[in-house]
């Protein structure tokens, strides 16, 4: 099959979150099945023009009565089979991605253009097919800022020839962003105003960009089977829980893969020694240079909880750095462990962390991002917290299961479907699991898995080698991808 991903992130190029992985492992996945994959992002100001190809000659896209006109650039994606190489394409268009920030900036963490600058990115997809002569069977488009990409295919693509046997898949990858804006806005699509009541843009007078791609799909899916079920209950469904259910019968749960050239202990770089369940020595020296790292005392004794994250509500670090409530003081004063995250987000979550770090001497914190740090972290943690309020999936809980770092997580989404919960009788499981969302819920959970670490070291590091074990490859994941992609191309014929 010929499949397009429409993105707005894809790994290495640009990364806010999961999706960046996402994109580029499950297409690398797929062009190892034989098929032919290419990928469409916007060229941000941070993709460098130096390394990339130009292709000859401008692209114009008709957006309501006006042409907007840009550059396409190209690249082979790293990681990607020699001889059936992933093409990536960037469209590079000044005004609308000549600036800093993917979706905005501190400042302005939404850009009010967003509606008319991934309204022109999903119709540029379109026009990009036709610059190179390449139409695929295959769609596919992730979260609100490519939702536009099935309305288009939907409401106006498909009735030229060109895209008449294509058909689309729209991969929710979190529901809490939906890209809401004025309906004004709705002009500069070049749609008539009837589609933005049939394509269901419309919500409460305003246009919602993912719920009109939620109606417009030929098939949905999101990236957990746990998580699929929660998104039809109005307490996890984000107000669209009764859009989901009505298409029920086109939408399931696909579980993300993980890069396993790029996630592996076995031969990760950015580790000061390589290791595997044959030979752990190489955990315990990441363990010291996490600490050295992190300037925490020099001790193969004490626990080391990690943490790699966005900093913002999803996450739960309300219930964990809330000021006065949350239970990160609490864990770090009653228990005998140290604390170690990277990670940034909302400027509240930042500044009480600097004030925990301020207060509290096994407790350290690097604001920011590091690719180099998380793999670190990954490895030399002993337990490894995502308190999360909701999950889509979740990568970090799968690699630390590979790196033999125990979980701590939530019993919700992608975090239910890959952690088995600890079983003291058996010492059977690969983590720790709670289910209500409380700061105290957090702390008899942490304080559980301490006790096992200083009380039940033989099951402790019997967990570690059965998720070390674990199979989160891309295999299988990639898999019901390409089934999903035939049953829909079956029900467009
Ligand atoms: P989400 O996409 O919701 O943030 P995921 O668990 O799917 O959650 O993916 C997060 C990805 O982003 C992981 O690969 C994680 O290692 C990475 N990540 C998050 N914050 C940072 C950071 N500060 N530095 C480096 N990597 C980070
Ligand atoms: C989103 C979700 C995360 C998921 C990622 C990739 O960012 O929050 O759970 O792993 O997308 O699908």
């Amino acid at each position: 099959m010929k499949i397009l991903m429409a993105s707005s992130e894809s790994l290495p190029f640009v990364k806010t979150g999961g999706l960046a992985d996402m994109v580029s492992s499950l297409s690398i996945a797929l062009a190892k099945k034989g098929h032919e994959v290419r990928i469409v992002i916007p060229r941000y100001y941070s993709v460098n023009r130096d390394g990339l190809r130009q292709l000859e000659g401008a692209l114009g896209v008709p957006m309501g009565g006006i042409e907007e006109w840009c550059a396409v650039y190209k690249d082979i994606l790293p990681g990607s089979p020699e001889t059936n190489p992933v093409v990536v394409y960037f469209i590079d268009h000044e005004r609308f991605f000549g600036r800093d920030g993917i979706y905005g900036v501190p400042s302005e963490p939404d850009f009010l253009d967003n509606p008319l600058r991934f309204a022109f990115f999903s119709k540029s997809v379109f026009q990009l097919c036709r610059k190179i002569c390449w139409f695929p069977n295959i769609l596919h488009a992730h979260d609100w800022p490519t939702a536009m990409v099935p309305v288009f295919l939907k409401y106006s693509e498909r009735y030229s020839k060109e895209f008449a046997e294509t058909a689309s898949i729209l991969t929710i990858h979190n529901l809490g962003y939906q890209g809401i804006y004025n309906k004004d806005n709705f002009n500069y699509t070049g749609l008539p105003w009837n589609v933005f009541y049939e394509a269901g843009f419309e919500d409460w007078s305003m246009m919602n960009l993912l719920k009109a791609g939620l109606y417009s799909a030929d098939k949905l899916n999101t990236v957990s089977p746990t998580y699929a079920e929660e998104t039809k209950t109005q307490a996890q469904g984000f107000r669209l829980d009764g859009v989901l259910r009505s298409r029920e019968a086109d939408y399931i749960g696909i579980l993300n893969g993980v890069d396993t050239d790029i996630w592996n202990p076995v031969h990760d770089e950015f580790l000061p020694a390589r290791y595997s369940v044959k030979d752990m020595d190489g955990k315990l020296k990441a363990k010291e240079v996490l600490q050295r790292e992190f300037n925490l005392p020099q001790n193969p004794n004490i626990p080391i909880i990690g943490m790699v994250s966005r900093l913002t509500g999803q996450k739960g670090v309300g219930e964990l750095f809330g000021p006065s409530y949350g239970s990160a003081y609490s864990i770090c004063t009653a228990m005998d462990i140290q604390f170690v995250l990277v990670g940034s987000g909302e400027a509240w979550c930042e500044n009480e962390l600097r004030s925990l770090e301020s207060r509290l001497s096994n407790l350290k914190a690097r604001i920011g991002y590091s690719e180099y740090l998380s793999h670190l972290v990954e490895a030399g943690s002993d337990f490894f917290l995502m308190p999360s309020r909701y999950e889509p999936s979740g990568l970090n809980q799968m690699y630390s299961q590979l790196y033999g770092t125990l979980p701590i997580v939530r019993n919700t989404g992608g975090l239910a479907d890959t952690v088995e919960n600890y079983d003291e009788n058996t010492g059977e499981g690969t983590g720790f699991m709670f289910d209500d969302l409380t700061p105290s819920a957090i702390f008899n959970t942490v304080g559980w898995a301490i006790w096992a670490y200083y009380n039940r070291r033989p099951q402790i590091e019997a967990m570690r080698l059965a998720g070390m074990k674990k199979d989160f490859s891309w295999q299988k994941s990639a898999l019901e991808y390409i089934k999903l992609y035939e049953q829909t191309l079956l029900h467009l014929r």
